[in-house]
């Protein structure tokens, strides 16, 4: 198994790009089984999840050329309509093929998607939409299987009573073909969202208040492929400006949205760390003394739950007590213990976590959980004294590109050993 292996007390300094969203690309490219011609995508993170989900579209019949981070995709004529169980455990984002699948075949069989690390994470929601579009759902061995009826799917109003990001994704992919108007309440919001909706728009789709509450789809005939650029990752870079944070450095983050970060540049001035709006992108600059906060996660534009585990990293160095609230996922609280073996003060009660700080770090070996509490564990062993192993660097793999050559670029002194 593969470890980080980071000694730490260095501030970072310099310049650091972003790649592309890996979770605004996940759904996109689930979204290239609808058009009759292929789809070039740009800025593509080389990430085990992207490679996870172009191996069940492979499977489904599409063929996928990649070029440095470009890839072209061809749908198939007629796709697979079976996901591949093997495939799909691996990855929950797997289950965003089911919307395409229905819209573009009328039927669907998923293997219904673990839950993980951070919570059971059931897929109800996306299956209400489903239903209430027409389509009938089964159940059976692990996997679950739609089938719409004669007429084919047709629109309808959907209320979410959770904004799921990933039901409304899928949902508008239900949707974009159906007969009729589809209305979804109670949407997300997030960029991702938004950055799919823009995309199918391109393709010919008919797609009206993505990014709000009510998202508004007149079904069409037929998409045609086209070249979409993904926008860069809002979690990445908010990883890296923690980073610059946590270490008391100076470090450039480009390739990135403010808008998209504003949450959590927000609460970096709370806390008394400046973040300033370059044309390159944005600088944050450290400092050896910063205020503890209270978070709590939120749907978009709140705090998002993909910062916490980054931020209670950044939290134990604070002045203060801070209470951190995680109301999106049931346990995201995995990286707790591991930062507690660091050094740092933290109380766990229910969804809330009490930081008190600051506490001095010490370097340890731990362990990632999932792929953002393996970032706040690096994050972690940044600041902490001495030598920090952070092992299950899988996890990470899953959802960071290039970090061990990024944070090097950084001044870092981090390496990656079997
Ligand atoms: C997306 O997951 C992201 N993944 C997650 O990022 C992110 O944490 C999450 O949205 C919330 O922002 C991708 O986009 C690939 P949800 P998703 O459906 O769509 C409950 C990362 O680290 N729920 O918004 O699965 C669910 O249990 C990952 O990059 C239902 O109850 O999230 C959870 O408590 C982690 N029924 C809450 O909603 C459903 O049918 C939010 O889930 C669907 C969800």
């Amino acid at each position: 198994m593969k470890n980080l292996v980071i000694r730490g007390g260095r501030p970072l300094n310099g310049s650091v790009r972003v790649s592309g969203s890996k979770n605004a690309v996940l759904p996109i490219i689930a979204a290239c089984l609808l058009p009759v011609t292929p789809c070039t995508l740009e800025d593509i993170p080389d990430l085990v999840d992207v490679h996870t989900i172009c191996l069940v579209l492979e499977h489904l019949g599409a063929r996928i050329d990649r070029s440095g981070s470009t890839l072209v995709i061809h749908p198939p004529e007629r796709p697979c309509t079976e996901a591949p169980y093997e495939i799909v455990r691996r990855m929950r984002a797997s289950f965003l093929v089911m919307g395409p699948l229905l819209a573009r075949t009328g039927q669907a069989t998923i293997s219904l998607p673990g839950g993980c690390a951070i919570g059971s994470r059931p897929v109800d929601l996306h299956l209400k939409g489903f239903h209430t579009l027409g389509a009938r759902i089964e159940h059976g061995y692990g996997s679950v299987r739609a089938e719409v009826g004669p007429n084919g799917l047709r629109g309808n109003r959907i209320y979410l009573d959770f904004p799921s990001v990933g039901a409304t994704e899928n949902i508008i992919m239900a949707a974009v073909l159906a007969e009729g108007q589809t209305i979804i309440e109670n949407a997300a919001e997030e960029p991702e969202v938004v950055d799919l909706a823009n995309f199918l728009n391109a393709m010919g789709a008919q797609i009206k208040g993505a990014g709000t509450k009510v998202i508004r789809i007149n079904g069409v005939k037929e998409l045609h492929g086209v070249t979409h650029p993904v926008i860069p990752d809002r979690i990445e870079a908010g990883t890296f400006l923690l980073a610059g944070a946590i270490t008391g450095g100076n470090v450039l983050v480009q390739n990135v949205i403010l808008d998209h970060v504003k949450p959590v540049v927000a609460k970096l001035n709370e806390m008394g760390i400046m973040v300033y709006e370059e044309s390159e992108g944005l600088r944050v600059t450290g400092r050896d003394e910063y205020r503890a906060v209270d978070v709590k996660t939120m749907p978009y534009p709140g705090f998002p739950t993909d910062m916490q585990p980054q931020m209670m990293a950044l939290m134990t160095g604070a002045r203060g007590t801070g209470i951190i609230t995680e109301t999106v996922f049931e346990n995201r609280f995995m990286h707790v213990s591991e930062l507690r073996r660091m050094g740092a003060k933290i109380k766990t009660v229910g969804r809330n976590a009490v930081v008190q700080g600051p506490a001095g770090l010490s370097g340890a070996p731990v362990k990632a959980t999932d792929l953002r509490a393996g970032a706040a564990l690096v994050l972690a062993g940044l600041r902490a004294g001495g030598e920090t192993v952070v092992g299950n660097v899988h996890h990470i793999e899953r959802g960071y590109e290039r970090l061990v050559e990024k944070l090097r670029g950084l001044g870092a002194e981090i390496e990656e050993v079997v």
